[in-house]
């Protein structure tokens, strides 16, 4: 059986950018593949965070992933400062990366445009996360097409420490969705849903209840054309809200722009608010009640567990290439 590993950041609400282009196919892919998902909360401190809210921020990004599906008995959910071997592997990978490759990275660039003080773990992120994947064997990364690049750079590192040492790592691939691969801001359509975003009504939480999600996309940014029709170089605010409309409900949006011929924006913002409502009620339900109980607890511990002992294991043929340490004595 393939493996899987993903992992996605505990640095805030989690949006529908999150869920559409990554949590929604960890759930399809659970079935079929050996999947590690894991709660990044060492990426997480690379920008700063208040310690309070980042534990809760942990705890709650623990529930979503149950509430949304992932199943803990089928798959591994962690969270990685619990298994050490991802600092470990981010250190060793650190000194097989060069800085020229890392601040070519767009996300470098983007979190750190502007500040004086920039923390040097912005720049070796991708090291860290080069060594989540590459700990696990990984085949195949699920992802948004934001950490594109993060994935190109992860194949490189990989394959110069196979060909300098010794072959231990598996080369992993990208999986990126072909809709909802990049979901865009409700207020600014050229730019990423994100959670980081000032203006509130530019991304949707998934805790986001049901009138606050009628009215951000009610709100949302279209165009004066009136017509309910999939071009993202000319109508991109459309676009973008009829590829939600199409994964939520799964209907196809040649289906869904008949549907709304000859019918104004509102109609279709409308239903479209209902079809985001009802995929988010049932999470929202669970997710609350888990919040609630002390099953998180034993899921996260046995997730580290099993973690634990594929990642040490890697972390000691890491350190036998490079020479770190002792030979085992006999
Ligand atoms: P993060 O926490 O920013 O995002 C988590 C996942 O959500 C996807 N995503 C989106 N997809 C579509 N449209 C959007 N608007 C949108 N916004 C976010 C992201 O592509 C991602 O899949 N560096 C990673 C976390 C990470 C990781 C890893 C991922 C750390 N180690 C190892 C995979 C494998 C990040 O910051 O994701």
């Amino acid at each position: 059986m393939q493996t899987i590993f993903s992992g996605i950041q505990p640095s805030g609400t989690i949006t529908l950018g999150n869920y559409i282009g990554a949590m929604k196919q960890f759930v399809d892919l659970q079935n079929e593949y050996n999947c590690y998902f894991c709660i990044v909360d060492q990426h997480a401190i690379t920008l700063p965070q208040d310690p309070q809210q980042l534990r809760k921020n942990i705890r709650s990004l623990a529930a979503m992933y149950i509430a949304v599906g992932i199943d803990p008995e089928k798959v591994t959910l962690f969270i990685q400062s619990e298994v050490p071997a991802h600092a470990q592997a981010g250190w060793m990978l650190q000194c097989v990366s060069y800085i020229g490759e890392l601040e070519r990275m767009t996300q470098f660039k983007d979190k750190s445009s502007g500040k004086e003080a920039i923390p040097a773990g912005l720049l070796t992120y991708p090291p860290l996360m080069a060594g989540d994947i590459l700990l696990y064997s990984t085949d195949i990364v699920p992802v948004g097409e934001d950490q594109k690049q993060h994935l190109e750079l992860t194949r490189d590192i990989a394959e110069r420490f196979n060909k300098k040492y010794n072959e231990i790592f598996t080369i992993p691939d990208v999986r990126i969705p072909k809709v909802g691969a990049r979901i865009m801001s409700l207020q600014d359509p050229l730019k990423k849903m994100s959670k980081s975003d000032v203006n509130q009504k530019g991304f949707l939480s998934l805790l986001d209840d049901p009138k606050v999600i009628e009215k951000k996309i009610k709100s949302a940014v279209t165009d004066s054309e009136g017509v309910v029709k999939f071009d993202k170089e000319n109508k991109p605010g459309v676009s973008n809200l009829l590829s939600i409309y199409s994964i939520l409900s799964g209907r196809p949006i040649s289906d869904i722009e008949k549907e709304y011929e000859g019918k104004g924006y509102g109609d279709f913002k409308g239903d479209l608010a209902q079809v985001v409502i009802s995929t988010f009620s049932p999470i929202q339900e669970k997710y609350y009640q888990l919040m609630e109980s002390t099953e998180l607890d034993d899921i996260l511990d046995q997730g580290a567990y099993k973690a634990n002992l594929v990642a040490s294991k890697m972390v000691k043929k890491m350190e036998n290439a490079m020479g770190l340490g002792r030979k085992k004595r006999k």
